[in-house]
């Protein structure tokens, strides 16, 4: 009944324990569903190693263009008491209201009663796919995907309908007629539209149009998982979901600190219909109380500061150039061996 985390990657167990080493202990059915991540497992992998590597099974942000020197002035401005105690569960209020005013007379303004902090974009998807999805409903996936997402899908129990790209994004012709062969319409449909990990490509403005519409038909749920949108080195936005849905209750999205500050912080955030936001809260109890307090403060006073739109400019030098360079070493050292895409953004650890 399930897809496994076999059917998408070629080496899925490296580091990975499963419910099978679990042996006869009384394990939930869920446990089947737990494939982990190969991603998340290069970490302690590499921890290991002692020379010099270049990662490329993360879209984690170079450590040099973080501004760890940054956080830890302005942590030491900004730590008390009330950053080391049990915190709101829908977040700080100290950060919800950097990040409205952040967003304010920006694409996306964050609309506070649709808003829940989250621990890092992953539990903006577990939360999506905790509330909709039950075992055995479809939920369409990008192929290439994101296994995080996907897996956390499983988790749930999801089958996965895996969609071709090009480079247009998610091939939506292909998702209508999937869909009609499946013979029943997906719960939700994952898309990550900016920059796609791990293709790099971007959902065109059209096929987002094409995406809704089916979505509305449908009454699927859009979980609009967007972590390097604001990474854009070349080429034009595109209108994002938020923009071309409102409040739709059907669209979901989870935004993230960790590609545009850094992923160690674990702060993101997910925007949802306002009558889900009591659900979310309720389903983060059950996880982990609250998202980090002291990295909530620290992320809500370098917003205060005003250094995010700077600091975005940089970040979209430096992983332009090192987008240049990884093509010219890919033509130079592969040649037309290779099919590479020519993503317009993202972030890079190379
Ligand atoms: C598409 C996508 N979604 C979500 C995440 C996870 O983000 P976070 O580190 O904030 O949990 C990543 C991280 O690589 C990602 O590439």
């Amino acid at each position: 009944m399930f897809t496994t985390i076999s059917d998408l990657t070629p080496s899925p167990t490296a580091g990975v324990t499963g419910a099978a080493d679990a042996g006869l202990l009384p394990l939930a059915r869920r446990a089947d569903g737990l494939v982990g991540s190969v991603i998340d497992s290069s970490t302690s992998l590499l921890a290991g190693q002692k020379h010099d590597i270049v990662r490329f099974a993360m879209g984690a942000p170079a450590p040099d263009v973080t501004p760890w020197e940054t956080f830890r002035d302005l942590a030491g401005d900004v730590y008390d008491a009330s950053s080391f105690t049990y915190g709101a569960t829908e977040g700080e209020p100290v950060l919800l209201d950097q990040l409205a005013k952040y967003t304010a007379d920006k694409a996306e303004p964050v609309d506070l009663d649709r808003t829940v902090i989250t621990t890092g974009g992953m539990q903006g998807l577990d939360l999506a796919f905790k509330l909709f999805v039950d075992p055995g409903d479809l939920v369409v996936v990008e192929s290439p995907t994101y296994t995080n997402g996907s897996g956390t899908a499983l988790s749930y129990g999801a089958d996965l309908l895996e969609v071709p790209m090009d480079a247009d994004g998610l091939d939506v012709d292909r998702l209508e007629s999937l869909v009609a062969e499946a013979g029943r319409v997906p719960k939700a449909i994952y898309t990550i539209p900016n920059f796609q990990n791990p293709s790099g490509v971007t959902l065109s403005h059209e096929r987002r149009l094409r995406l809704i519409e089916l979505a509305r038909r449908w009454g699927s749920i859009i979980v609009d998982d967007d972590p390097y949108g604001l990474l854009r080195f070349a080429g034009e936005d595109v209108p994002s979901f938020p923009q071309l849905m409102g409040d739709d209750p059907l669209l979901y999205s989870v935004r993230t600190f960790s590609k545009i500050l850094a992923p160690g912080l674990r702060v993101g955030w997910v925007t949802a219909d306002a009558r889900l936001r009591q659900l979310l809260i309720n389903s983060k109890q059950a996880m982990d109380t609250c998202t980090n307090v002291p990295n909530q403060h620290v992320v809500a006073e370098f917003l205060r500061r005003g250094g995010l739109d700077e600091h975005l400019a940089g970040l979209r030098v430096q992983y332009r150039t090192r987008k240049e360079a990884m093509q010219e070493a890919i033509a130079e050292h592969l040649g037309d061996r290779v099919r590479t895409t020519d993503p317009e953004g993202g972030s890079s650890s190379g």
